[in-house]
């Protein structure tokens, strides 16, 4: 597996250099990366082996994708040089235990299950297996995403390499330590429910100001499209940029002082607070049973 840098097909595409990828739990999110990795040439669909529990889904993806897809996990990992993993949590363990014959050694296994701790999956194999998890979010589904990728003991720089290039096909990604991955969790994994929410209830104020919803829906999202590519493209302190929308004695700032005062701030932290402990508590139930 080539993995350090990505080597340059002549038809101007990317290719990992992944000679065979089992990609097992084809779900929601198996899915989406299975298009991004194929759609950004990093993985060619002869190389993809992808599992499901259901035949007509992998029927489904086979046809659609022309790889090759089933039910048989230990088929897909037979050989497989990469084994990305987007299985259900609960489901992690049982995999790795069907699939621990037939796993090459040398095999490197990326996780994006929640939960789920590098050491555990290396507890489960036993030996030094080199294993990276991932904690993308939905916005990838649309090459939007945010991924954090935290290495497991025995991962090398290449593997570490490698998992962002092929998260990068589902946007922006980032490498922190893994004992940060509950609090990236409660953040960026659980952040777009409280974006929607925030989005809904600014397009609520537009529709009690007799807005149409359809428009309020759309004057809402893109505001906050906008303003986060602002924070993102300037690098500069949210606080100043909101300095700037903020005229003296003009409407924003009576608007500020309703946030304020409504708890808006105290409110946000504290969710983020209360959804990485509840991530936290979910991997020591993992860790437990
Ligand atoms: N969705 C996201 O954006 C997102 C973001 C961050 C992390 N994650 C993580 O990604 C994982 C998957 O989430 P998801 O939303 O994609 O779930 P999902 O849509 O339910 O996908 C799970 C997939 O696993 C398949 N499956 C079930 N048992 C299997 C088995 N024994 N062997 C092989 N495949 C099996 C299912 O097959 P059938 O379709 O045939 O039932 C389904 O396609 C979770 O651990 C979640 O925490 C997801």
């Amino acid at each position: 597996m080539k993995t350090k840098s990505e080597r340059h097909t002549p038809a101007g595409g990317r290719d990992a250099g992944v000679q065979k990828l089992a990609l097992i739990g084809a779900g929601k999110l198996g899915e989406g990366l299975l298009s991004s990795l194929l759609a950004s040439q990093l993985v060619p669909a002869d190389h993809v082996v992808a599992t499901v529990a259901h035949q007509p889904r992998a029927d489904h993806l086979a046809q659609k994708y022309g790889i090759e897809a089933g039910t048989n996990n230990q088929r897909a990992v037979a050989g497989a040089d990469l084994v990305l993993i987007c299985l259900k949590p609960q489901q992690v363990k049982g995999f790795l235990h069907e699939v621990k014959k037939q796993l090459r050694h040398d095999a490197l296994l990326i996780s994006a299950a929640a939960s789920v701790t590098t050491s555990l999956i290396e507890k489960e194999l036993g030996g030094p297996a080199r294993v990276v998890r991932a904690m993308p979010n939905t916005p990838s589904l649309i090459r939007q995403g945010m991924t954090a990728i935290a290495r497991g003991q025995h991962a090398t720089d290449a593997d570490v390499a490698l998992s962002e290039l092929l998260f990068s096909s589902m946007g922006r990604t980032v490498v922190a330590d893994e004992k940060h991955m509950d609090a990236i969790t409660g953040l960026s994994a659980s952040g777009p429910a409280y974006v929607y929410m925030i989005i809904e209830s600014l397009a609520e104020g537009g529709v009690k100001m007799g807005l149409p919803r359809e428009l309020s829906t759309l004057l809402s999202a893109q505001t906050l499209l906008g303003a986060s590519a602002l924070v993102l493209e300037t690098g500069e302190h949210p606080a100043k940029l909101k300095d700037v929308v903020t005229t003296p004695a003009g409407c924003t700032i009576d608007g500020l002082l309703e946030l304020e005062e409504g708890g808006l701030r105290v409110t946000l932290i504290k969710a983020v607070v209360r959804a990485a402990e509840r991530a936290r508590q979910l991997v020591q139930d993992q860790n437990s049973h």
